[in-house]
């Protein structure tokens, strides 16, 4: 078992707080993601759960244990590197036996558990290979061979698909993401990638300059972004300025640009935008006979393969990305007129 608090952690260098008394309660076995853009803060927080950075202020907890001072190697973690950090002059073998031989396991009980490990990750047949012998993904999966053989009850890994071509990188997803539910490990995966964010956790939580902007399921996150933060990261939303909300019969409404529709919920404050996904918008050649739709000038095409994604400028000078899939395209050409309606699934979210 491992469940994991954070309480009220705070990290500062020098006048900058890089992690800003920020809080989380991780579960026992959770696949659970650090998400954000460079810089936010991301490696700082998995580094003061390993051990290797101590906070400022606030507490750590693993399993009701305070462990904010305890030193990292008596942590009972494993850590994936972003460069993978292997040993260059350890084998493959050696370098996934190193946790073992630290805690002093004996012989046959090395040989049997890195024999395992390697199975395990499909690299038994390069035991004896150095890590220059090895491709991109085979080192990868020596760091996470490395990382889980001493059986640690939380994984920690630091954008470990980064340095991946993308093909492999997609497909290492199903491989860490199956490895850790067989482990039943509890898991802290950091990325900046928003699509392996979502492929991958349980829960995700979304970092803005060291604080939590929305923690939530990847349903949840794309689906109900409640800042103009997180609907623009996750899936680049439109963010429109909108001139105003209204409930009526307890449906929500906005309007703007002579326009007025359905949104997907109330304000959740007093200063909102408008977030539109690209698939959430439709083009039209007509006005219609109702006040939904908001005229629009094209300002360029890009054909996509599956779809077509269309740059416009609305009247009030407003542009929006909207996509259209490529069975229904229409090929409007840069300056046409046309017409945007919304889908009720466009959320009000905090500006
Ligand atoms: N040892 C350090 N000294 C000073 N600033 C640091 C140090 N480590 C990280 N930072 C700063 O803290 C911020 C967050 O860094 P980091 O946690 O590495 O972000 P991320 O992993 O999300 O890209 C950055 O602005 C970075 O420059
Ligand atoms: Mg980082």
């Amino acid at each position: 078992m491992a469940d994991i608090h954070i309480d009220s952690i705070v990290k500062r260098y020098g006048d900058a707080t890089i992690i800003d008394h920020l809080s989380l309660n991780i579960q026992h076995g959770e696949f659970f993601t650090l998400l954000g853009p460079s810089g936010c803060g991301k490696t700082t927080l998995l580094r003061m759960i390993a051990g290797f950075i101590i906070p400022d202020e606030g507490r750590l907890v693993l399993d009701g244990i305070d462990i904010t001072r305890l030193p990292a190697h008596k942590r009972e973690t494993g850590m994936v590197f972003q460069d993978y950090a292997l040993f260059p002059d350890k084998t493959v073998f050696d370098n996934v036996a190193y946790g073992l031989r630290v805690r002093k396991q004996s012989n046959a009980v090395i040989i049997d558990k890195v024999s395992r490990m390697l199975e395990r990750v499909e690299l038994a047949h390069l035991a004896k290979r150095y890590p220059a012998e090895l491709s991109g993904g085979q080192r990868q999966r020596v760091a996470l061979a490395r990382a889980l053989v001493i059986e640690p009850r939380v994984l920690l890994m630091d954008e470990p698909l980064s340095n991946l071509d993308a093909k492999l990188r997609i497909q290492m997803r199903d491989v860490i993401r199956q490895l850790q539910q067989e482990s039943n490990i509890t898991a802290i995966f950091v990325t900046h990638d928003q699509e392996e964010a979502l492929s991958m956790s349980d829960r995700i939580a979304l970092l803005r300059n060291g604080r939590i902007d929305q923690l939530d399921t990847p349903d949840g996150l794309y689906g109900r972004p409640e800042t103009a933060y997180a609907a623009d990261f996750i899936g680049a939303a439109n963010l429109l300025t909108i001139d105003a909300m209204h409930v009526i019969d307890e449906l929500s409404f906005v309007s703007f640009a002579g326009a007025k529709f359905k949104v997907a919920n109330p304000a959740p404050g007093t200063q909102c935008r408008l977030a539109a996904r690209p698939e959430h918008i439709q083009l039209h050649e007509s006005a219609g006979n109702d006040s939904e739709r908001v005229a629009a000038t094209v300002i360029h095409r890009r054909y996509l393969g599956y779809k077509a994604a269309y740059a416009l400028r609305l009247t009030d000078g407003q542009t929006l990305n909207a996509d259209v899939p490529a069975a229904s395209d229409p090929h409007w050409s840069p300056d046409s007129p046309v017409f945007v309606s919304f889908s009720a699934k466009c959320r009000l979210v905090r500006a």
